[in-house]
Formats: C-alpha cells, sequence, structure tokens
C-alpha cells in the first residue's frame, strides 16, 4: 500500500511510518510527503529518506481551489493508496476529500469527541485535559472530513494521566504511544483487518 503524507512541523508521527516501511514491519511504501510549511522538519525528513516531496500552500497557491487542486493531483501523480494526516494543521479541500474518501486518516493525541476540534493542537490539547482533571487521556486515529478532529473514529488507545503530571510530561507520554499505535493500526488496515470504508477504491 502506498501512503502520501501531509505534515506541517516536525513529522515523528511520519518518521515512525516510515522507519517502520523501511523496517519491513509494514508491509507499506510512503510515496510522496506534501507539507505547507516549507521550513518543516518533515520535508527535512523527506529529503534525508529520499522519499518525494513537496511544498503546497497559500504561498504556492493563493486560491484554495487551485491548492486543493495541486494537493489532489501531487496524491494521484505518486499514486497514494491512502492519505496520513500527520500534525497537518489545515483543512483538507472537497476535491483531495472526495478523490480519497475513506481512506485518509488523521491521528490525534487525545480520546475524541472529547478535546478536539478547532485550537485543539499541540500543548493545547494536554492542557485542556489536565485543567479537566481527567485521570485518562489517549490516542484517537480517525477519518478525515470537512471538519477539525471529526471523522469516524476507526481506533483509540488509553493513556493515563498522573496526579503530578505536566504538559510536557503528559504530551511526550502520548507523542510516544502514538508513535506506537500508529504504526499497529496501519499494519492492522494494511492487513485488511481493520477495514476502512471505501478501502478498495483506486484513486
Ligand atoms: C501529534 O500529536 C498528532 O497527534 C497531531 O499533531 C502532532 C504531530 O506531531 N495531529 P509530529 O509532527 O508527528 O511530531
Amino acid at each position: 500500500m502506498k501512503i502520501g503524507f501531509l505534515a506541517s512541523h516536525y513529522g515523528s508521527n511520519m518518521q515512525a511510518v516510515i522507519t517502520a516501511c523501511k523496517t519491513d514491519q509494514l508491509h507499506a511504501t510512503p510515496c510522496v510527503v506534501i507539507s505547507n510549511n516549507s521550513k518543516s522538519e518533515a520535508l527535512a525528513r523527506a529529503a534525508r529518506e529520499g522519499i518525494p516531496s513537496c511544498h503546497l500552500s497559500t504561498t504556492t497557491h493563493p486560491s484554495a481551489e487551485q491548492l486543493d487542486q495541486a494537493i489532489r493531483q501531487t496524491l494521484v501523480a505518486h499514486q497514494a493508496e491512502l492519505v496520513l494526516l500527520a500534525g497537518y494543521m489545515r483543512k483538507l479541500g472537497p476535491q483531495t476529500l472526495a478523490q480519497y474518501k475513506g481512506r485518509i486518516i488523521n491521528i490525534h493525541p487525545a480520546l475524541l469527541p472529547k478535546f478536539g476540534g478547532a485550537g485543539m493542537y499541540g500543548a493545547h490539547v494536554h492542557e485542556a485535559v489536565l485543567a479537566a482533571g481527567e485521570t485518562e487521556t489517549g490516542v484517537t486515529i480517525h477519518l478525515v472530513d470537512e471538519e477539525y478532529d471529526h471523522g469516524a473514529i476507526l481506533a483509540q488507545s488509553r493513556v493515563p494521566v498522573y496526579q503530578d503530571d505536566t504538559v510536557t510530561l503528559l504530551a511526550q507520554r502520548v507523542l510516544a504511544r502514538e508513535h506506537s499505535f500508529l504504526v499497529e493500526t496501519l499494519q492492522q488496515i494494511v492487513a485488511g483487518t481493520l477495514c476502512l470504508p471505501e478501502h478498495t477504491r483506486k484513486a
């Protein structure tokens, strides 16, 4: 299965998947990395790994429609079969969503539907979890639709919150779980034991 990535910043989840592919833990091939941030570590990782990459943003394509078209065409040109949002900070446009309906997944550092939606990214998520006095949080992998953190949930993993937790400690614990859980979930998708709704449709 060819996986196309969209990532805005550090790309550590993307790296976990790339490493799993390279070490044969995951039978998939990273085919392209797209970032809206030309200076992102995600693009640097793609270069180091020899994976084709592309900066596509409102800078390269001021028109939302043309940006959407460029993202769709780039994924199709690299024959992506599954699209993984790995810390991608933008909504996808209707052309890309339609082309890859049921085959775009996102990873979120909390147990959705709690602590998701606009503004719930990075440290904000973990701050809100601690402020709410939660005793557990986790990782959610879900399908992507028009809304932030909104599509059907595919898999979740729980992570404990400790009494003396700080945002930094909690973020580290959740991120570590994200890396392993994302690979585990993709293994299930590739093996067909976790079915995507329109998994058989080709781009
Ligand atoms: C992760 O916490 C992910 O759940 C969220 O954005 C963060 C990306 O981290 N969507 P990284 O860029 O993969 O290190």
